[in-house]
């Protein structure tokens, strides 16, 4: 059961590591894949902290391996800072720094020729869910971005289903809903025959209180969580409910 933990931009490093050595301190069931991603400038004061006890990914990785390109960090330089993982696709990407489905297909490509396992968030807006237009855009967004990926590679994916509408908001997707989603996400890869057999998880809004639903009810492999993950007694609450 995944558990991945996107600290966003929300900590300052203090912070961070003070959460990390909270993190450090706290019982981590083997039933529970526990991923935490901080910001990248506290990946590697986060690890040094946490070690072997849990994966680090990063929350976005540039395309190309290395050269001149100012500001962007490779998913080269992630793994040489102990990542196994990579976030790609958030819709916060999408909606502040215009990546299209395009960018996050090329990133997926350099994620799995780095190694490492990509974490592919798709999602609709409200309004494209207000105009039944939601299957429509993860479909867009789904096959953009595995656009190549093959069979034997699909099982090295992880895939997030993060309504727009129900990230940073407490208006969570009801599991039900989640789940129809999630049906049509396995659908849509399936038929395709792209990404059939990876784990998804759901995303928006999960907190201790509502995690375990998107798990059982909901039938997904795990969830990934913004801000409820920047506080230890939520983490650990979920952590708890996981197990
Ligand atoms: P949230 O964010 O848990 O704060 O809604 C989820 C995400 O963006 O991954």
């Amino acid at each position: 059961m995944y558990l991945i933990a996107n600290w966003k931009m929300y900590l300052s490093q203090k912070d961070a590591l003070k959460l990390a050595k909270q993190v450090a301190a706290t019982d981590i069931s083997s039933s529970v894949d526990f991923v935490l991603c901080p910001s990248a400038t506290a990946i590697a004061a986060v690890g040094e902290i946490v070690k072997k006890k849990v994966a680090l990914g990063g929350q976005d990785a540039f395309w190309g391996e290395e050269g001149a390109y100012t500001g962007e960090i490779s998913c080269k330089r992630l793994k040489e800072l102990g990542c196994r993982y990579v976030i790609l696709g958030h819709s916060e990407r999408r909606q502040y720094a215009g990546e299209t489905n395009d960018v996050v297909y090329k990133k997926l490509m350099a994620a799995r020729r780095s190694g490492l396992t990509p974490i592919l968030c798709v999602g609709e807006s409200k309004k494209e869910r207000e105009s039944g237009g939601a299957v429509a855009a993860i479909t867009r967004q789904l096959t953009e971005a595995l656009e190549g990926i093959s069979i034997g590679e699909r099982e090295k994916l992880i895939v997030a289903y993060e309504p727009v509408w129900a990230i940073g908001t407490g208006d969570a997707c009801t599991p039900q809903d989640a789940a129809r989603m999630k049906d049509e996400m396995k659908r849509i890869m399936n038929t395709k025959r792209r990404g059939g057999a990876c784990p998804v998880l759901y995303g928006g809004s999960v907190d201790e209180s509502n995690v375990v639903e998107y798990t059982t009810s909901g039938g997904f492999d795990g969830v990934l969580v913004g801000g409820a993950s920047t506080k230890i007694k939520s983490l650990q609450g979920m952590m708890e409910q996981l197990s």
